[in-house]
């Protein structure tokens, strides 16, 4: 009978039992390994064989042994797809996609409301590289309008970074595939509630130093697909980048994963409690959340994600500066720029970087980032309502 996914999660990564005592811990170890040993020339014969044939077998630590394909299979679980690759954080991830389908003299077209790291990426490497990008916002331009004929590739991002832009990600890959473009997109936010592969995307990209780790501890990246050339092209890369993971990363996010959905379910729960009270506050002038019921994007988020998270921005009527003093007079929220762990963040939002995204209102000047963590909700409603008292 096939599992619900929340129960596959617990048990993938059991330890298998001990063919003389017939006993295993729960778990499997972090096995840390820089090379294996063959048992004889003709065990390595047989492997080398396979290899040749395209499987993927271990023949070298760089790709891990059982803590990493484990932690893979958590990844097919969530995204599904048919294969995947870890690598050492998930801008690292990002990278790694983007630089195996892409050629010298390819075209992209990203959007413009993608984690602000990708522009650096364009900065360093596209430029570097000969490779043209276009940013463009889905709900304004229409692809063929955008193509040329060296465009390969889109890049998207859904829930977009610092807005939560909802994209219509079906609309997106439809498009894209009348084309001919592939269409890899960065699942960072609906890594357990949003599945972008069965939504028409060729390629899932997810930072796993988020939610799938969930303790702050780890950085991880991940690249699922279940387009089998893509995933040649991508197995090679990694393979020329020597990208690895270590084992200790990949088990400790192993671990993490046994509480994604709880944690999930309580890091929502936490988020309307916050919005419910924001929503009343007069000093708020909007809320950037799609589970939110006024957010533009809700109803998209309803037919397409199956939850939530604790990660929404706020509009405050303030100036900036003001923002910034609100900002520093919350002590639950820890002032950082990450999300995804156990703990709340905030993080300041400069309109400079907000002018990159059509999605952003130039009105929206004072803008907070928060990540509702899983402390006692009235702990950190108290906390706002007294970093509230700041603002004039
Ligand atoms: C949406 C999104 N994608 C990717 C990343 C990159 O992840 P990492 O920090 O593991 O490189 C982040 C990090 O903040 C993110 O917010």
């Amino acid at each position: 009978m096939k599992k619900q996914r929340d129960t596959q999660l617990l048990h993938i990564g059991s330890a298998p039992f001990d063919p003389t005592d017939h006993i295993a811990p729960v778990g499997l170890p972090s096995i840390r390994t820089s090379t294996v040993r063959f048992a004889n020339m003709a065990a390595l014969e047989q492997t080398m064989a396979k290899r040749a044939m395209g499987e993927r077998v271990t023949t070298y630590g760089i790709s891990g042994m059982q803590t990493h394909r484990a932690l893979e299979e958590v990844f097919l679980a969530i995204e599904g797809g048919s294969y995947c690759v870890l690598s050492s954080s998930g801008l690292a991830s990002i990278h790694l996609a983007l630089m195996s389908l892409l050629k010298a003299g390819d075209h992209i077209l990203i959007t413009d409301n993608v984690y602000g790291p990708v522009r650096v990426i364009n900065e360093t490497i596209f430029k570097r590289f000969n490779i043209d990008v276009t940013f463009f916002s889905p709900a304004r331009d229409r692809l063929s309008e955008l193509i040329k004929p060296n465009t390969r590739l889109v890049y998207a991002e859904s829930p977009g970074s610092l807005l939560m832009e909802m994209l219509d990600l079906p609309a997106l890959a439809k498009q894209a595939k009348q084309l001919g473009l592939s269409v890899v997109v960065d699942n960072t936010w609906g890594c357990g509630i949003y599945q972008p592969l069965a939504l028409g995307v060729d390629v899932s990209v997810v930072a796993g130093t988020k939610y799938i780790n969930g303790h702050s501890d780890v950085l991880l990246g991940a690249i699922v697909t279940g387009r089998d050339d893509l995933a040649q092209q991508i197995h090679q890369m990694q393979y020329a980048f020597g990208n690895s993971v270590s084992a200790d990363d990949a088990w400790l996010s192993l671990r993490g994963v046994k509480t994604l959905a709880v944690r999930l379910r309580q890091h929502a729960q936490n988020t309307q409690a916050v919005c419910q009270f924001l929503s009343k506050h007069p000093k708020v002038s909007r809320i950037y959340d799609p589970a939110w019921p006024q957010d533009p994007g809700h109803q998209i988020w309803r037919r397409d994600c199956t939850g939530a998270n604790g990660l929404i921005a706020v509009s405050l009527k303030c100036t900036p500066h003001q923002a910034q003093a609100f900002v520093d007079r919350l002590s639950l929220f820890g002032i950082g720029f990450s999300w995804g762990g156990y703990e709340s963040l905030v993080q300041w939002v400069s309109p400079a970087v907000l002018k990159n995204h059509s999605y952003w209102q130039e009105r929206d000047l004072a803008l907070v980032r928060l990540h509702i963590g899983l402390e006692a909700v009235e702990d950190l409603i108290a906390d706002l309502e007294q970093a509230f008292e700041c603002l004039p």
